[in-house]
């Protein structure tokens, strides 16, 4: 392609596209138009494996001979005609017939003899925010390296780093909070986990659907970071809790939701770790399709596995400990002795929810037999700058908490996979260690 082009996209519902040649690029070519809705007829005396499958589909017409001269013009002129038959010469009476007939004419031999070159395509999938996009890479008649950009760019669309998002009319409650019209029906809602808080430990899905959301209702915990790369006209609600303070109820947070998906927007509960994971993410779900908003989970990385990895701690290490328990501190050390009763003593303790409680929940342990020299870690803020474990025992937790002024969001530890800690260091790569 030496000369200058220009990019086009080309509606061909119901118009003829004549592929000329039997063979693999003609079977890409004759496919591709027939997902674009053009009434194709390919001429060639044989076809590959592809093309007759294609044929046998009934999409598409096939002349069972040699191209000859007149086939662009009759029974109806073509619109366009992509040739790929192997053969130079034909190609070339192709090429020539076309250009008299002013049909646009790709050639597969020799793109700089074209009149018109396929892009490399990217399109967005159903269902995701890039969906209804086409993406057309052209690199000057150079195919790989069309494809090589295309395909970054697909693996893109997929990460959801690009500001794909449709964005829609806005729309403003009634009186009764029904629809106020322009939205298109009731929206959805993604319970999206979103990792311990670095911004790269949330999955691809949870990602791709936070870039394409209207609402985000957001809590404390969780990636944050990632609010900033919303477009302006994506509705933030904060609805963090922080301990001892609860600024949003549960009740307000599951009304919110349904309301914003009422309104036909696509709502992303954007959670700390995993919605199902003392998160409450089952409540909201069941709120909202009480109330007939569709709603999916994406599941998290949960803190309580992934704080203890980050500062060297497997929550089960061969030899040391099979299994591992997690409770939440915050009903009381009744509660957590009664999820520890059944686990088998090896079994790792792991305490979401830990940190006001620690002296009274480790106390009762050690009442309820575990000995008082048990490792115990208590890591804060995994996965941030902030990171930092303090490493202490059962006896001792309350006291090195308070003097080393240890503050939630923390995961308490608790069993001799502790220990695992001065082997491996923090892992997480970017944690501050006290
Ligand atoms: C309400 S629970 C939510 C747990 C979340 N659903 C999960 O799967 O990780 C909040 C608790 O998770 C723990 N937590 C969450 N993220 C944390 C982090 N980055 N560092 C330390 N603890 C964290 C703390 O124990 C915190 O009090």
């Amino acid at each position: 392609m030496g000369s200058p082009s220009y990019p086009l996209t080309l509606d061909l519902t119901g118009r003829r596209a004549v592929v000329v040649g039997g063979g693999p690029v003609a079977a890409r070519r004759a496919a591709a138009l027939v997902e674009s809705g053009a009434l194709v007829e390919v001429i060639a005396p044989f076809v590959c494996e592809d093309l007759a499958a294609l044929v046998a589909t009934g999409r598409l017409v096939r002349r069972e001979r040699d191209y000859v001269a007149g086939d662009l013009l009759e029974p109806t002129a073509a619109w366009l005609v992509h040739t790929a038959t192997g053969d130079s010469r034909v190609d070339a009476q192709v090429a020539r017939e076309a250009e008299a007939a002013r049909i646009w004419c790709v050639r597969a031999d020799d793109a700089g003899a074209s009149t018109a070159w396929t892009p490399a395509v990217a399109r967005g999938s159903v269902g995701t925010a890039s969906e209804g996009l086409t993406v057309a890479v052209s690199a000057g008649g150079d195919p790989r390296r069309a494809s090589a950009v295309r395909d970054a760019v697909l693996a893109a669309l997929e990460s959801g780093t690009l500001p794909v998002r449709r964005v829609r009319p806005s729309t403003s409650a009634g009186a009764d909070g029904a629809p106020a019209g322009g939205a298109g029906g009731v929206g959805r809602v993604a319970l999206v986990g979103g990792g311990p808080g670095a911004e790269d430990l949330i999955t691809v899905r949870g990602r791709a659907l936070l870039a394409a959301a209207d609402v985000v209702v957001t809590d404390r915990l969780g990636p944050r970071g990632l609010l900033r790369t919303l477009g302006s006209d994506v509705e933030v609600v904060d609805v963090g809790k922080t301990p001892g303070n609860h600024p949003v109820s549960q009740e307000r947070i599951n009304e919110l939701l349904v309301h914003h998906a009422r309104l036909g927007r696509r709502v992303v509960r954007l959670k700390g770790g995993d919605p199902f994971v003392l998160g409450r993410g089952g409540e909201e779900a069941m709120h909202c399709l009480a109330h007939g908003v569709p709603v999916e989970v994406v599941p998290g990385v949960t803190s309580a596995v992934s704080v203890p990895a980050a500062a060297g701690i497997p929550v089960t290490h061969r030899g040391v400990a099979a299994s591992f328990v997690v409770a939440s501190a915050h009903e009381g050390a009744d509660h957590v002795l009664a999820a520890a009763a059944d686990a088998a003593p090896d079994a790792t303790l792991v305490l979401l929810m830990g940190v006001t409680r620690l002296a009274e929940t480790a106390a009762a342990l050690v009442a309820a037999g575990r000995p008082s020299d048990t490792p115990v870690a208590l890591v804060e803020r995994g996965w941030t700058p902030e990171q930092r474990t303090t490493t202490t025992t059962l006896a001792a937790a309350a006291a090195d908490a308070e003097a080393a002024g240890v503050r939630a969001p923390a995961v308490v530890v608790v069993g001799q996979v502790v220990a695992l800690r001065e082997h491996l260091g923090d892992l997480s790569g970017s944690s501050v260690t006290a």
